[in-house]
């Protein structure tokens, strides 16, 4: 197994390392950076916009987003993406799922982009089932782009972020399995207690569709970055 583990302080530190990481990636001609949303990557997108780096001549994409929200909808990972790292450091294109547009139109519309402009490093979190993008237990492997119907963990944990549980969106775009495995390098990023028996199935565990980060020991080259919390299961 090539897994690269990198066990870090805090946040804050998570956050210079993996930027690190994306720096280093970017002076040998990294030019796509396959981004995520949630609280994990926070203290990486600060580092960013923090920093006197320029990504005007980069370009980005997300993982997924939720189905039927627009952009400009506060809870939108394309909102997040904007609020957190656009609005201050805009690249040159900066793709999201659209949550508005038809399923299968986006999803294929979704693939050409991604094959069109292939991931030099995937940023991930993962979820306390240990999903990745939002690949829920038991999506396939060799999944592209896709509608998923979120699990009540997922809607559940996600809820903190809504005013109300039934405003939690049902359906995402997620890219895939397939799609995340072709980035070149992949960094995944885990903090907290909540995530350790994920990060424990993911880098012990066996390779199985039921813990859809366990994908990651075929990867050839992964770092994960995570704190004492989340690796104290190791
Ligand atoms: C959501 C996102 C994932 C993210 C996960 C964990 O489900 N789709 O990309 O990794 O939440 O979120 P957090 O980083 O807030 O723990």
């Amino acid at each position: 197994i090539t897994l690269d583990i990198i066990i870090v302080k805090d946040q804050e530190a998570g956050g210079k390392k993996a930027f690190e990481l994306i720096k280093e990636g970017m002076e040998k001609d990294a030019k796509v950076l396959g981004l995520a949303t949630g609280s994990t990557p926070i203290s990486l997108y600060k580092e960013m916009t923090a920093s006197d780096v320029d990504f005007s001549d980069m370009i980005s994409i997300n993982l997924d987003e939720y189905v039927g929200l627009s952009g400009e909808d506060t809870q939108s990972y394309r909102y997040f993406m904007n609020e957190n790292l656009f609005n201050q450091k805009p690249f040159k294109e900066m793709y999201v799922p659209n949550g508005l547009a038809d399923a299968e139109t986006e999803c294929k519309h979704y693939d050409d982009i991604i094959a069109a402009n292939p991931v030099d490093i995937q940023i991930l979190g993962i979820g306390g089932n240990a999903h990745i993008g939002f690949n829920e237990p038991g999506t396939p492997f060799d999944s592209t782009t896709h509608k998923v119907a979120l699990t009540e963990s997922t809607i559940e944990a996600n809820t903190r972020f809504f005013d109300k549980a039934e405003d939690v969106p049902r359906f995402a775009y997620s890219m895939g399995i397939a799609s995340i495995m072709a980035a070149k390098k992949i960094i995944l990023i885990a903090y907290g207690e909540g995530k350790a028996e994920a990060i424990k199935a993911t880098i012990e565990g066996k390779v199985t569709e039921e813990v859809p980060a366990s994908i990651l020991q075929n990867h050839k080259n992964v770092v994960i970055i995570m704190d004492e919390s989340a690796a104290k299961l190791l």
